[in-house]
């Protein structure tokens, strides 16, 4: 089975109490441990692509008029990003990009619709997904525009309007989102929506309208977003690439307009909710020359440069009393490695004073025990883990369990860009179900395979509430939910790390 709308297992762990507890009463990381709990695995269905013909997913506009409009967060409040895609993509066996200088990038904006007053520039860029290849072809984007809006009041609603306007309707019409609340102890946002391995199916549609029906201010994509490598070049999709096509073609191909079809479905979200992404394995996407994540890096605005990383594949961001940070499970995360030093300075220069909470996130999950991807991130696990720990992170959130897996042989490399296994299985016994193993360990409170989207409210300086919302209930109904406490006090670590 593939895509969920969302991440199943997610596993959230508090630096204080390792093992987030679930009973049927609202419980607390403070009250356990207690019995794991496994939920017999239900009936999914089968992930059904939205397809081409959908309204949703067609291009609506004309002429140079923006689409796709999408806004994300600067490392400060004070911050934000608003991105585009301006002219249509083109495939075929001979493509010619598009010159990205030939369209503006402008944001007009201010704090009343009728009043967009102050005016910020940007840049422009447009990306090849290349297959020179007998039978197959190749895809150039339109042209995507970023650009950086600054000097903005947090927790400020923003109206806005991008495009170009020097070109004949070629401005969007006026979108708004609002600001997050200021960097300090004491505020916080409402609503975080967390999502992963969101596609472009019906169960993606059913997520997404649960999760607008909540309300969140800000959504976290944890990678794996539209799955455009499980189609080939002209257009023909399947549920296991590997299966379906491996044999019959020279490289893993991809159908790029299935990222444009996924902009323009998303973007009465994107346009008015922030949205951070990090990347996942199906935004890998070879082409020649070993080129590797040219629409994830195209497409989305991080916060790189504003976060010292550099790298669209991991970055930094505050948002009220929260630090919050995105890694990458597909680039090098040795502690010899850039990412590794980049995050060690990143979490030394975190004020706990300012930002009590620091919350990371990544692709890849360390602790799952469903069958897809087992231990696959191992590598990273044992190179970051001390780190994260060493500087008392409370949470983190991951993705990746959406496919249907085996339990490996330990000696096995499943995928190379994880970098192989880096021990051996401790759990023995035979595997059983969904799940590797038959035992639950001690550091899996609650597993339950459905599709949904998670909910974060972080309350206060010690204490946030996480919520699971099922698909298959409504929006507000709460299929798991756990109390978050820190307890930094707690930690065996530098207690001038943690001070508050
Ligand atoms: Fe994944």
């Amino acid at each position: 089975m593939r895509r969920a709308s969302l991440l199943s297992p997610l596993l959230a762990a508090a630096a204080a109490v390792v093992v987030a507890v679930v009973s049927a009463e609202p419980a607390s990381t403070l009250s356990g441990p207690s019995r794991p709990v496994t939920v017999p695995l239900g009936d999914r269905g089968h992930a059904v692509d939205l397809p081409d013909t959908d309204p949703r997913v067609q291009r609506r506009v004309k002429g140079w008029a923006p689409e796709q409009i999408a806004v994300a967060l600067s490392a400060e409040p004070t911050s934000a990003w608003v991105s585009w895609i301006t002219g249509d993509f083109q495939m075929g066996g001979a493509v010619k990009p598009l010159d990205p200088s030939t369209v503006g990038s402008v944001v007009r904006y201010g704090r009343a619709a009728d009043s967009l007053l102050q005016e910020a520039a940007g840049e422009s860029l447009v990306y090849s997904q290349l297959y020179p290849f007998e039978g197959l072809q190749n895809y150039t984007s339109g042209i995507i525009h970023h650009v950086r809006l600054q000097g903005l009041e947090p927790g400020t609603k923003y109206y806005y309007q991008c495009g170009d306007p020097a070109i004949p309707d070629a401005m969007s019409d006026v979108h708004a989102f609002q600001t997050m609340p200021a960097v300090g102890p004491k505020s916080y946002p409402g609503k975080i929506a967390v999502v992963g391995d969101l596609g472009l199916t019906y169960n993606t549609t059913s997520t997404v309208e649960h999760m607008v029906r909540n309300q969140p201010d800000l959504v976290l994509l944890l990678g794996d977003v539209c799955y455009a490598n499980l189609y080939l070049t002209n257009g023909t999709g399947a549920d296991c690439y590997s299966c379906t096509f491996a044999k019959s073609t020279p490289i893993h191909e991809t159908y790029q307009p299935r990222w444009d079809y996924w902009g323009r479905y998303m973007e009465p979200v994107t346009s008015t909710i922030p949205m951070m992404v990090v990347e996942g394995n199906h935004e890998i996407e070879e082409q020649i020359h070993n080129k590797t994540f040219a629409s994830y890096s195209s497409r989305f605005a991080f916060p790189s440069e504003e976060s010292g990383s550099l790298s669209p594949f991991y970055y930094s961001f505050d948002v009220g009393g929260i630090h919050f940070i995105m890694l990458a499970s597909y680039a090098d995360y040795k502690k010899s490695g850039e990412q590794y030093r980049w995050l060690e300075k990143d979490l030394a220069k975190v004020d706990r004073s300012v930002t009590p909470w620091v919350i990371a996130g990544w692709h890849a999950p360390w602790y799952t025990t469903y069958k897809a991807h087992y231990r696959e991130a191992e590598c990273m696990r044992v190179e970051m883990e001390e780190l994260l720990y060493s500087y008392g992170v409370d949470k983190m959130a991951t993705s990746h369990a959406d496919e249907a897996g085996h339990c490996p042989d330990p000696a096995s490399t499943p995928d190379p860009f994880m970098g192989g296994f880096c021990a051996s299985n401790l759990t023995s016994g035979p595997a059983a179900g969904s799940f590797c193993w038959d035992r639950q360990p001690e550091y899996s409170a609650y597993r339950e395979s459905s599709f949904g989207h998670g909910i974060l409210e972080v309350k206060n300086e010690t204490h946030a509430l996480w919520r699971w919302h099922r698909n298959q209930d409504l929006y507000n109904t709460v299929g798991d939910e756990v109390h978050i406490v820190r307890e930094p006090h707690k930690c065996l670590i530098d207690s001038t790390r943690l001070a508050y």
